[in-house]
């Protein structure tokens, strides 16, 4: 399954940007060009040509690497998988498909198609010891705690999964990248199932990726569930928006742990831990967190804007660092939502109170000025609510649906022929050069 695996980059053309420093002297800075022609200064000399860094806090103006994953125009509302428009694969493909896509690089042919798909099936099980590792676990912890330490702990239980990569050593990715997509299922379920003292229910070889999930969820020994087609699709399409959004903090955190040759399971554990926040992955929790509060508070919506907007309070699922347009992401759930909730016939008050939050902001200067969005987490919640997963699961349902992403950003930085860890610089604003002072002259 070996495709291209290190970015292509076009440098076209360009005149250099020419930096004229203070003291008269001058640096040109080459510009490259992404495939889309996005411009870049490319800095990477600067330091050696004027003794100087750039400073960017969160990144919001540096680019990190180049990647060949996807793209994003942030204006236009843009998202492509491998050049695949997000709209077309969220209509014609579905999770696995568009899974192997994101990590390999190309739509697969039948064959590839199916060998992925037994590679899932075969590495669905988890080894028989984990279980007493869950155990070990109070019953209340958070599930992305135990998420994060049971993809760790693959390496333990793996370990021929698990070698840390000397760049180019990673003749086993196929099975280990199976093997972590495929297991975060397992291991979610039964952190669910051990939350709720109910007996493990173990994965069957004739599902498919998302029925397999469900059931391992809420089948019981005595009757198997049987997954509505309609809810299989909705989670198919969840998992599919989520499989990667290029440099985000988790993600660029995956490549970060990578970068200093640790293997794919260390990597993948840090991205768990970098989506958990509010700000990142932990917003499709808020957000039903603060409808639920809107809708107690049986406030319309306006109370909350207005505290929202004197920064008492976030809109969570709104704004987003690169779109400035809305999250194409969150075009597609809100339509899946309706679909969704209509053929289960359910009504759930929390999407009325979403659609007017919307409807207030988006008419609002405030949020307006600012170019503030729904995001792709903003409606994501109603739909996992509508199949049944609680919501302190709602942030490990989105890592599941980037473990893909993860997966392919690993192996970029992983196969990159010249291996270079990443060391960011920083302004250093402590104190200058002093004495140590004996503790007894300290006040
Ligand atoms: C994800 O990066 C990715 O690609 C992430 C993601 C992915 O797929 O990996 O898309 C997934 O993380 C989506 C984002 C989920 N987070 C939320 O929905 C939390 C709520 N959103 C915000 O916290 C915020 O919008 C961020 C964190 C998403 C983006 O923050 P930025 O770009 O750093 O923007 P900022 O905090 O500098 O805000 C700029 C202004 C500020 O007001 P002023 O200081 O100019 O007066 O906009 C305001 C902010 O107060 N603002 C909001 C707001 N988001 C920004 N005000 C109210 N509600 C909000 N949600």
């Amino acid at each position: 399954m070996n495709q291209q695996a290190f970015p292509a980059t076009t440098t076209a053309p360009d005149p250099s940007a020419r930096l004229v420093l203070p003291d008269g002297r001058d640096v040109l800075l080459p510009i490259l060009r992404g495939t889309e022609g996005e411009p870049a200064f490319d800095i990477t000399r600067l330091r050696e040509q004027t003794g100087s860094i750039t400073f960017d806090e969160g990144y919001a103006n540096t680019g990190s690497c180049q990647s060949n994953v996807t793209y994003i125009d942030g204006e236009k509302g843009i998202l492509r998988y491998r050049g695949y428009p997000i709209e077309q694969l969220a209509e014609h493909s579905h999770f696995v498909e568009t899974a192997y896509l994101v990590i390999y690089g190309e739509l697969p042919t039948r064959p590839q198609r199916a060998r992925f798909s037994a590679l899932l099936t075969e590495n669905a099980h988890i080894h028989e010891r984990m279980v007493y590792l869950f155990e070990s676990y109070p019953r209340d912890a958070h599930p992305m705690a135990l998420l994060g330490a049971m993809v760790n702990a693959l390496a333990c239980y793996y370990p021929h999964l698990a070698t840390n990569t000397h760049f180019g050593e990673t003749d086993n990715f196929d099975e280990a990248a199976a093997t972590l997509i495929s297991k975060v299922r397992t291991i979610t379920a039964m952190a669910y199932r051990m939350s709720k003292g109910l007996p493990v229910i173990y994965p069957k070889r004739s599902l498919n990726y998302c029925e397999n999930f469900l059931h391992m969820m809420f089948s019981d020994p005595y009757e198997h569930f049987e997954c509505p087609p309609v809810v299989s699709r909705a989670l198919n399409l969840i998992l599919l928006l989520h499989a990667d959004h290029e440099q985000n903090c988790s993600t660029s955190t995956v490549r970060m742990v990578a970068s200093s040759g640790a293997n794919l399971f260390a990597s993948a554990a840090s991205g768990v831990c970098a989506l958990w926040g509010p700000f990142h992955g932990g917003a499709n929790q808020a957000v039903i967190e603060m409808l639920q509060a809107i809708h107690d508070d049986k406030d319309d919506g306006t109370r909350f804007v207005a505290e929202a907007k004197v920064g008492r309070r976030r809109l969570m699922g709104f704004g987003h660092r690169i779109y400035r347009n809305y999250d194409p992401r969150a075009k597609i759930i809100g339509k899946a939502c309706e679909e969704l909730l209509n053929e289960l016939g359910v009504k759930d008050p929390l999407l009325d109170i979403a659609r007017r939050l919307e409807s207030i902001a988006l008419s609002d200067p405030y949020f307006v000025d600012r170019k503030l969005y729904p995001n792709v987490d903003f409606y994501s919640g109603i739909i996992l609510r509508a199949i049944g997963i609680p919501i302190n699961m709602f942030t490990v349902m989105f890592a599941i649906g980037r473990m893909p992403g993860w997966v392919a950003h690993w192996r970029e930085v992983a196969f990159a022929g010249r291996p270079r860890i990443y060391r960011p610089r920083q302004i250093y604003t402590g104190p200058s050069v002093r004495d140590y002072l004996p503790v007894d002259l300290r006040e």
